[in-house]
């Protein structure tokens, strides 16, 4: 997608501070440090629009980015990441319901990424995570980060590793890179039609 415009839009600790629902939406979640903020950047075309770093724990907040082009108008949001060891209690505490709230209440969302690293295996808080979002009906796509890391036919046995593990559709897991831009083109199509890839559930 050619994107004709990014910009920052909001900030909320909370579901009071959430900004009315509007366009469409797709939201980023996913381990701290996992390269959530990196890829929006990408994605968008503008290298320090979210803020990155390499010190994890470095979003804290959900922030909502209005990013026009292609159709139309998609916001991007960027959510606080989870499992980081060294924030503290209270910190790790309020990931939960900020996270579950807004999964749980956003009318206009249209489908969750969840990043993971392609070097990394799936833990239990992505398999949770996967299995929360399928029973709620949200569309899930999978995007394998910092692919840049490992050599094509490394990263090729990783990505069929990995999307065996998880059971999900071929099309619903793309590596990608922020560092080369590998898999941008071919995130933005999945964002774009993610109903294509609703992950199968199982009946109550
Ligand atoms: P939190 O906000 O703490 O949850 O982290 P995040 O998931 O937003 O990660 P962030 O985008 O801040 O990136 C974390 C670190 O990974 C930074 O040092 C990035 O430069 C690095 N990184 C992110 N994406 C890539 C990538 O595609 N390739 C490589 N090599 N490094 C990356
Ligand atoms: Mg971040």
């Amino acid at each position: 997608m050619r994107v004709v415009r990014a910009e920052w839009m909001a900030a909320a600790a909370g579901a009071g501070q959430f900004p009315p629902p509007g366009e469409p939406e797709v939201a980023f979640l996913g381990r701290s440090n996992v390269g959530k903020s990196s890829l929006l950047n990408r994605l968008v075309g503008r290298r320090q629009l979210a803020r990155t770093s390499s010190v994890p724990g470095k979003t804290r907040l959900v922030h909502w980015y209005r990013v026009e082009g292609g159709a139309g108008e998609t916001w991007l949001v960027d959510l606080p990441g989870y499992g980081y060891a060294k924030v503290s209690r209270v910190e790790r505490e309020r990931w939960q319901p900020l996270v579950e709230s807004y999964l749980e209440s956003r009318p206009t969302l249209r489908a969750a990424v969840l990043l993971q690293d392609l070097r990394r295996d799936w833990s239990e808080d992505e398999r949770l995570l996967i299995e929360w979002l399928a029973q709620r009906r949200v569309p899930t796509l999978v995007a394998l980060t910092k692919s840049d890391k490992l050599k094509p036919m490394r990263r090729a046995r990783r990505v069929r590793e990995l999307r065996e593990a998880i059971g999900l559709p071929a099309g619903a897991v793309v590596a990608t890179s922020a560092t080369s831009g590998l898999g941008i083109a071919d995130l933005w199509r999945a964002i774009s039609a993610p109903a294509a890839v609703e992950p199968a559930r199982s009946e109550p």
